[in-house]
């Protein structure tokens, strides 16, 4: 089999690349390890920069967020039971961001690739990337128990943070920076409307808890139906830190409603309702990033090459950026003759990674309690609190950072 760009992976990175890709005349490949089903299932992030929701708009791939997401202007900051609403128009001249899950973006781009005809090979597992270096890089895969070779003018990893691109880059060519935190999140969705209609981060003595909000099409709508959810119909997604290597088996139903109804607590009559779990699941936190996302003629894109903890929800917009900056270089390569965007691909999207990546870590160490926490930290988070909702400047970053980074 043979292509100009060979992808590896179907998350948003990957789909998002293919289309523009195709958008620009330059026909690729995809290889995706899981099924359709599987891919079009699984929980993932759920908030848009406006960036990254104007990227698929122009990638023609906006038409059902535009109609079944939702656009927020705001989040809480929730601590010592007090409550902050962050005015992201008002701080960013106009910016905001789109509540649209992960999962339903990439519904949404496997529609267009099929409808364009692929090719999107699902249940197939890349092996092996060989020849990074030379003018044909091969993707060695196996294929419904078959094994074969994609050969391309340029391969992609966009195959997270497990995939096997990373691995054709020589260790003595790059560099790895990382950080794991002593937490996890345990996350749930919850059939009951959302307790408020923008995000709560609430910073509080026993741990951090977020409540955020899936469309319904989360637990209804099998992919490719059309019709719009009812206003209003939304379902909670609520968060919990918990330690890390918890298993999300150790805690009932109760106990989670317990635990963020107190670390929701608030001094006025704000009230968290319950309703039954339809899902549970224990995500780890991990700072990580992988030096350059290049190597001759592969590129790392997504989680094959960072990972954020999800704190600052940069982890999906981060993909959409990386797919963005990589289909320009690829086009203005088949336009014009020359790399020089393809040379420039690692640098200008790490700036973007490492802005990211403090904003996240910066959110993570703002709002979690490490186990060995002392009082003087405490305070010091606090203090940082008390800052961001005291200066329009402080919290002019904040809000600048929450909305997003320009996709170089
Ligand atoms: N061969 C083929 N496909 C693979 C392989 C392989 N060897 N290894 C992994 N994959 C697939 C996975 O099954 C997955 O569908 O690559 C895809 C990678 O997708 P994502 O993990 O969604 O990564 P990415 O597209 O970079 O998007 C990043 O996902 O994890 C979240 O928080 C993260 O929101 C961020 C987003
Ligand atoms: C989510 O809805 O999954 C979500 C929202 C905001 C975050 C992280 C995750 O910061």
């Amino acid at each position: 089999m043979r292509t100009t760009v060979g992808i590896i992976g179907a998350g948003p990175a990957g789909l998002l690349l293919a289309r523009l890709l195709h958008n620009a005349g330059i026909d690729s490949v995809v290889l995706e390890s899981r099924d359709r089903a599987y891919v079009e299932r699984r929980q993932r992030a759920g908030i848009l920069e406006q960036g990254t929701a104007d990227a698929l708009r122009a990638a023609g791939a906006g038409e059902r967020m535009d109609r079944e997401g939702l656009r927020h202007d705001g989040i809480e900051l929730r601590f010592a039971a007090r409550r902050h609403r962050v005015d992201l128009p008002a701080l960013t001249g106009g910016r905001s961001v789109t509540v649209y899950a992960q999962t339903e973006v990439c519904k949404d781009l496997i529609a267009l690739r099929t409808e364009e005809g692929g090719p999107l090979l699902f249940e197939a597992e890349a092996l092996a990337v060989e020849g990074a270096d030379t003018d044909r890089p091969r993707i060695r895969f196996r294929h419904q128990g078959t094994e074969d070779v994609l050969e391309c003018d340029y391969a992609v990893g966009c195959d997270g943070f497990r995939g096997v691109a990373r691995r054709a880059v020589p260790a003595r060519l790059a560099r790895v920076f990382e950080r794991t935190y002593p937490f996890a999140w345990l996350g749930v969705l919850a059939d009951v409307p959302p307790s408020h209609d923008e995000l709560v981060y609430a910073r509080h003595d026993r741990g951090f808890a977020l409540l955020s909000m899936r469309p319904p099409a989360t637990r209804h709508r099998p992919s490719g139906q059309a019709a719009p959810p009812p206003a209003g119909s939304f379902v909670s997604r609520l968060y919990l830190q918990v330690p890390e290597g918890t298993d999300a088996g150790e805690w009932g139903e109760e106990e989670i409603w317990d635990e963020l109804e107190r670390r929701f607590e608030t001094a006025d009559d704000w009230t968290l309702k319950r309703g039954p779990l339809i899902q549970k699941s224990v995500t780890p936190m991990r700072s990580f990033v992988h030096e350059p996302m290049r190597h001759g003629r592969l590129f790392l894109a997504g989680d094959a090459a960072h990972i954020v903890p999800p704190t600052g929800a940069k982890g999906l917009n981060l993909a959409v950026g990386d797919a963005v900056t990589l289909a320009r270089a690829l086009a203005h390569e088949k336009r014009t003759g020359s790399p020089e965007l393809l040379d420039a691909y690692s640098g200008s999207c790490l700036r973007r990674v490492w802005q990211a990546e403090r904003f996240s870590y910066d959110m993570t160490t703002l709002l979690h309690r490490a186990p060995d926490a002392t009082g003087f930290e405490d305070r010091i988070q606090l203090a940082r609190l008390e800052r961001i909702v005291s200066s329009r400047a402080a919290e002019t970053d904040l809000a600048e950072c929450y909305t997003g980074f320009p996709f170089g």
